[in-house]
Parts: structure tokens; sequence; C-alpha cells
């Protein structure tokens, strides 16, 4: 295996060559610590606030894709091969404005101005991907998911919006114009060498192949795997944690692959939570709402799929919807591979069926067929950028005779892992999906989990709601049963005074 000892990477157009990089050192450090570029803040330290956000392009199939990140939380030495832009790098050379810095002060949309430059990346990460043409204007949904990462405490943020509002004709800038030379030195950037650097001891190692990635997991297997870092950033820098050796799976493109297997969709471990709901959204609409409420742009933009799953939260908003589709997860350990229904790799809180030097390769979705109803719930405090308190994921199969054939009820939230309510399942089996079999399920819930109360919501919540969501499911999509679920923009719904339940419906 060929190693290479350089960090390398664009700062704006810059080339940054590094060695010998501590491996946790985060970008946000970097920037304001090594490099003194003090545009770019630090409020939280957790990915939760967007003071840190930076634009980060990466060459996919030729092309430089731009995304908001937060800096905060990525670890520098994942930039290898990769154009950083800070809000430095926004104004011309002779100091004219950007055209979203220029929104911002036409609509007032700064007072204090600490969150401002972390709003001022997300506006032009939001400028580069919507408002691709003359006249192009992102929607209201596109604007508000494009800043519900990013806080501010005292501007307000209609101000923000309408300057996002103002961006409808996008002019060429001064980034686009550099675009032909960036994507060939980012090209030329790229290689097939494991990338490592460390010190004191540390090491950070960054394969190119996912075989590359096998043999160093199986040659490491105390190493930590990280992959978006929106879970490992925060054990640096919350828990201050120290990691020997850190194994990065992000130059793997292998492992960000999906391929359409005809009734099945396979996803790479490496799969951002982005290009998730791009291709489960198409399965159910419910998954692309479910996604769209995972973290906010900047984490689902860094965050995997495999790092969902291979964390074993009982929280994590994935699991409980790929289980319910009867997703199959496949590891690999050097060149064996083994292949498990998800929900048997979850064993115990904190506990997965992984062994020592093996990884998450990919999870296997099967689409939704004849006679399959489908729904999923986030039941969070806040609608935006908040872990759940419980997510619920229902399918259940019709047969001809409108008889119930299968019943998948997966949870989130409710027990020490993401699990099947195996009783509740048992209660539908046979019956036709009416009112009754749904409330019999319900009943049936109290065998099935005795959830935990804590700061996000009390057991008895937990269980009423789980079963609520249940009777919620059969009113839904019952055969014949009016439309009562309408999915409205939560800006529309606010105006028409309706009461938002907590995942934007409104239910009319
Ligand atoms: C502000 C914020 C909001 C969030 N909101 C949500 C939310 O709404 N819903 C939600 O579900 N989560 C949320 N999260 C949590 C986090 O984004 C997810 O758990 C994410 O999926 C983790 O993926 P990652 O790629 O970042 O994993 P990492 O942080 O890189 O790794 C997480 C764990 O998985 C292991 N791992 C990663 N990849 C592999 C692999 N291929 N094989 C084996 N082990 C692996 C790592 O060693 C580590 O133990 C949020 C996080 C933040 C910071
Ligand atoms: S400092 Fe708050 S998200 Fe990074
Ligand atoms: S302008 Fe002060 S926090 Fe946003």
């Amino acid at each position: 295996m060929q190693h290479r000892r350089t960090i390398r990477f664009l700062l704006g157009n810059e080339l940054r060559e590094l060695t010998d990089l501590d491996p946790t050192l985060t970008v946000l450090d970097w920037l304001r610590g090594a490099e003194r570029r003090l545009g770019t803040k630090e409020g939280c330290a957790e990915g939760d606030c967007g003071a840190c956000t930076v634009v980060v392009g990466r060459l996919v199939d030729g092309v430089v894709r731009y995304e908001a990140i937060n800096a905060c939380i990525r670890f520098l030495a994942t930039l290898d091969g990769c154009q950083l832009l800070t809000v430095e790098h926004l104004k011309r050379p002779d100091g004219t404005l950007h055209p979203v810095q220029q929104a911002m002060v036409d609509c007032h949309g700064s007072q204090c101005g600490f969150c401002t430059p972390g709003f001022v990346m997300s506006l032009y990460a939001l400028y580069r991907a919507e408002v691709a043409s003359p006249g192009g204007v992102p929607d209201e949904q596109r604007i508000d998911d494009a800043l519900a990462g990013n806080l501010c405490r005292c501007t307000g943020y209609a101000p923000i919006v309408a300057a996002a509002q103002q961006l409808r004709d996008r002019t060429t800038d001064h980034i686009d114009e550099a675009l032909p030379t960036v994507t060939r030195a980012l090209a030329a950037l790229a290689d097939d060498a494991v990338v490592e650097t460390g010190r004191d001891g540390r090491r950070f190692l960054a394969p190119a192949t996912v075989d590359q990635l096998a043999d160093l997991v199986l040659a490491n297997p105390e190493a930590t795997i990280v992959s978006g870092a929106t879970d490992v950033g925060l054990w640096v820098t919350k828990h201050q944690k120290v990691l020997p050796t850190v194994i990065y799976t992000g130059r793997v493109a292998g492992l960000a692959r999906i391929t359409n297997r005809g009734d099945a969709l396979e996803l790479g471990a490496g799969v951002t939570f982005t290009a998730a709901k791009a291709a489960l959204g198409g399965l159910h609409p419910d998954l692309d709402e479910l996604l769209r409420r995972v973290g906010a742009e900047q984490v689902r933009n860094a965050g995997t799929i495999g790092g969902n799953i291979a964390n074993g939260s009982p929280i994590g908003d994935t699991p409980p919807a790929l289980i319910a589709l009867g997703a199959s997860l496949t590891l690999r350990r050097g060149t064996q591979r083994r292949t498990l229904p998800l929900q048997d790799y979850f064993l115990a809180y904190g506990k997965q069926d992984r062994q020592s030097g093996e990884f998450v390769e990919s999870v296997t979705v099967p689409k939704l067929g004849q006679g399959d109803l489908f729904a999923a719930y986030k039941i969070s405090k806040r609608f935006d950028q908040d872990i759940s308190a419980l997510c619920a994921c229902f399918l259940v199969t019709l047969g001809d005779d409108g008889l119930i054939t299968r019943a998948r009820l997966a949870y989130g939230g409710m027990a020490g892992t993401p699990k099947r309510a195996a009783a509740a399942e048992a209660a539908l089996l046979g019956r036709p999906w009416d009112a009754t079999a749904a409330r019999d399920a319900k009943a049936a819930l109290a065998q099935d989990f005795t959830p935990l109360s804590d700061w996000r919501a009390s057991a008895a919540y937990r269980l009423a709601v789980a079963g609520n969501l249940l009777l919620k499911f059969q009113a839904e999509s019952a055969p014949g049963a009016p439309a009562t679920r309408v999915l409205v923009q939560r800006a529309q719904a606010f105006k028409a005074g309706c009461d938002i339940a907590s995942r934007g419906v409104c239910n009319a």
C-alpha cells in the first residue's frame, strides 16, 4: 500500500501542503489558530449553531460539488483533496462584496454580527446550489432548510430570509471564474495512496479504496473509524477524548455509492444524509421528510448512513425507517463479508454485532411493493436540528383479500436500541387494517416497550405517542381513507394559523 504523508488541499485557490498534523485538529481551530482567519466563528463547538459554517468543494464525477459544513467538528486532515472556502474568500479582490454579502447588507441581516459569517456561508452554498439560472429563486422551504443550521440571537430571521430571497438573479462570481482552474487542481490532487499523518504517537489514516480500508481496519482494530465526524467530532470537542488512531472513510469513493438493484437500493456506508435523502426519498415521501429533519444541512452534508447505524444510538433516525423497510446490513472484515438483518445488528444499549477489525460496508433497502403501506414519523421538541424523542416507522402489507400479511413496526427512542414491536405486530397479522386492529396493536405496545424518561420525553409520553402514531398511520393509510395529511411549507402553515404537529404536517 502506497502511503502519502502530506495532506493537500486548496484554501481558496491556494494549495496547502501540511505534514505531521494532529489527527483531530479541527478545521475551525486551524483556521483561527494557524491561519489567523478570524471570520469563521466558534459558537457551540458541537455542530448546532452554524457560526463556524464553511463551504467545502470536492470533485464528484469530474465536477466540483460545494457543500456547507460545520468547521468546528470536522477534522482538518479530512479535507485532503478538497477546496475550502471561508467567508474571507467571498468578496472580490477589489473589495466588492459578493452578492450574498450585499444582500445581507441591503436587507439589514446583521446586528452584532457574530452569526453573520456562518449565515453568509450557508447563503453562499444555497446560491451555488439553487440559484443556478437567471430568474431562479429557491422557495421558502428551501431557504428555511438552508438556514436551519444557523442560529441568530439578535437580528431575527426575517431579514436574513429576505436576503436569501433577493438572490434571484445569479451572476457569475469570481469563484465561478476560477472554477476551471480549481477543477484541474483538485483532479491533480486525487490519487490512490493512503494518506497518513499524525503527531505525538497519534495517527490519521485515510485510505482511497474499500480494499485499503478493509486492510487498515483489520490491521488496526482499536482504531476509531471516522466518516462524517458528526458524532466523533463531539467526542473530541466536548469530551476532550484523545483518539490514538483514526481511520477516515471519506476518501473512499466506493463507500459513497448508491446502487439500484432493481427491487432494492444498496447504499454504501459512506453515503451522506444529503445523498441518501435524494435516493430514499424516491422510495417514499416520508423518507425524504424524515431525512430532511436529520440535523440541518451542514450535518446532513457530512453525516453518513453508515455512521448513523454503526454508532448504535437508540435515537438515530435512519435505523427505525430502514428496519421497517426490511433492510439488511453488510459488514466486512478483511476480505470476508457477512450480511444480517439490520435489526439484528443492535444487540443492547451500546452493544452492536460488530467484530474486531470489522466495519459497516453497506446497507441494502428493499423497495416498497404492491400492498405495502408505509409511514415515518419523527417527534422532537424542536422541528429542525433536533434529536428525536421518538421515531416511529411502520410498514404494513395487505394481501389481495385486504388482510394484513406483514407488519414491521420499528421505533427509536423506546428502548436501548432501535427495536421492532413484536407484540404489536402480532396483534395485526391476519386482520383487516382498520381502527380496531390499530387500537389492539397500540395496547400491545405495553408488552413491547418500557421506555425511559429523560429530558427529551417522559416514559408515559413516549408510550402514549408511540401508540397514537399507530392510530394516525391507520387513519391516514387505510384503503379508501380520505386524505388527512397535507404536507405544507412550515411558513405557510404558520400564516394559515394551523396547529403544526411536530413533523410540519397540517391536519386540515
Ligand atoms: C448538530 C447535530 C444534529 C444531529 N441531528 C441528528 C438527527 O436529527 N438525527 C440523527 O439520527 N442523528 C443526528 N445527529 C447525529 C449524527 O449526525 C449521526 O449519528 C450521524 O449519522 C453520524 O454519522 P457520521 O458519518 O458523522 O459518523 P461519525 O461521527 O464519523 O461516526 C459515528 C460512529 O460510527 C462509527 N463509524 C462510522 N462509520 C463507520 C463504518 N463505516 N463502519 C463502522 N463504524 C463506523 C464511528 O467509529 C463512530 O463510533 C446529529 C449530530 C449533530 C452534530
Ligand atoms: S461552532 Fe456552533 S456549529 Fe460550529
Ligand atoms: S446578528 Fe447577533 S447573533 Fe446574529
